[in-house]
């Protein structure tokens, strides 16, 4: 029999359409984000690719897929900052996240804001820090689940303030936004891709970004430090992982083809418009993805342990 060796294997590569697994709900921040870059990706690759939402357990469940799946770089995963706080906020995982991927690169950071229903009552940042401690017993704040960006920037909020108040799980933000227009819920931090356009339409309240600096987009817009809380400073940056046992040469491959991707000028306007930048070519490679993701893990896990929340 012939063996081919990865190097061979690798040449071919891709034959087929690739699916991209993006582990939150079709229409939210991650899906934006995987559609933009993955696009570009395409053209480069001469094949589709497909994304695939797999949502549910705040990322863990798409993660978990990906994990699982044949490493022959035909199934990839898009996640952000939840890969590294999921490893210290679930008891157990049906995966081991430094064990079980290989890196691809990274692909932009992106930031949060906090944001309310149209009519939230108070005003101002300040007004709704107060408003959300005296109304704790009745205020709702949406996530997507113990382990989503949204989740972390809601953490640090209540642990900044002191405070514990009821909050609602969905499958993605893009379902949790659709509660917030409707006034089912009060109030969700999450990414500038899936809150700019509201913010800009005012269809939403906005109060403050979790950024050291504030955005060329809604320069009014105070950061968290501005208003006392730099505890809740957080950027949530995004990663393409395939599954452990991947060839060097297609994980190589494709971060030529995320590179290609970033440095499109229309993917570059897009974010900008989004509120976010593609991540510079010498972070979107395997080693800077790997590197990211063992410090963000080391980085959170004393804040996750000293917050207290676990997810079995
Ligand atoms: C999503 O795509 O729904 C998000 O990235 C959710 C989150 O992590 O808050």
């Amino acid at each position: 029999a012939i063996v081919l060796s990865s190097a061979a294997f690798a040449q071919g590569y891709p034959e087929r359409q690739i699916t991209m697994v993006v582990p939150f709900a079709a229409g939210g921040p991650t899906d934006t984000v995987a559609r933009l870059v993955g696009e570009k990706m395409s053209t480069d690759l001469g094949r589709q690719i497909i994304i695939e939402n797999v949502g549910g357990a705040g990322g863990t469940l798409g993660a978990a897929r990906v994990a699982q799946a044949d490493p022959d770089g035909y199934t990839l995963l898009l996640h952000h900052i939840g890969m590294a706080t999921s490893a210290s906020l679930y008891r157990s995982l049906p995966y081991d996240t430094l064990e079980a991927f290989e890196y691809v690169g990274l692909v932009t950071e992106v930031p949060m804001v906090m944001v309310a229903r149209r009519d939230f009552e108070p005003a101002d940042f300040p007004a709704f820090i107060a408003y959300v401690k005296e109304n704790a017993g009745t205020v709702s704040m949406a996530n997507a689940g113990i382990g989503a960006a949204s989740h972390l920037c809601g953490m640090l909020f209540q642990s900044a303030i002191e405070t514990q108040f009821v909050t609602v799980p969905y499958r993605g933000t893009g379902p949790a936004m659709t509660d917030l227009l409707g006034g089912q819920v009060d109030f969700m931090c999450d990414q500038t891709t899936n809150t700019s356009q509201q913010i800009r339409g005012g269809t939403v309240k906005a109060y403050a970004v979790t950024t050291p600096e504030r955005l060329e987009l809604f320069p009014d817009l105070p950061t968290v430090a501005e208003e006392g809380l730099p505890q809740m400073e957080v950027s949530i940056w995004h990663g393409i992982y395939a599954p452990k046992g991947t060839p060097e040469e297609v994980t190589e491959r494709l971060s030529s083809a995320l590179q290609v991707a970033l440095a499109d000028p229309g993917v570059a306007r897009s974010m900008a418009d989004l509120g976010t930048a593609p991540s510079p070519a010498e972070d979107a490679t395997p080693a800077a993805l790997k590197n990211q993701l063992e410090t963000e893990i080391a980085r959170w896990q004393p804040v996750i342990e000293s917050a207290g929340v676990y997810a079995d």
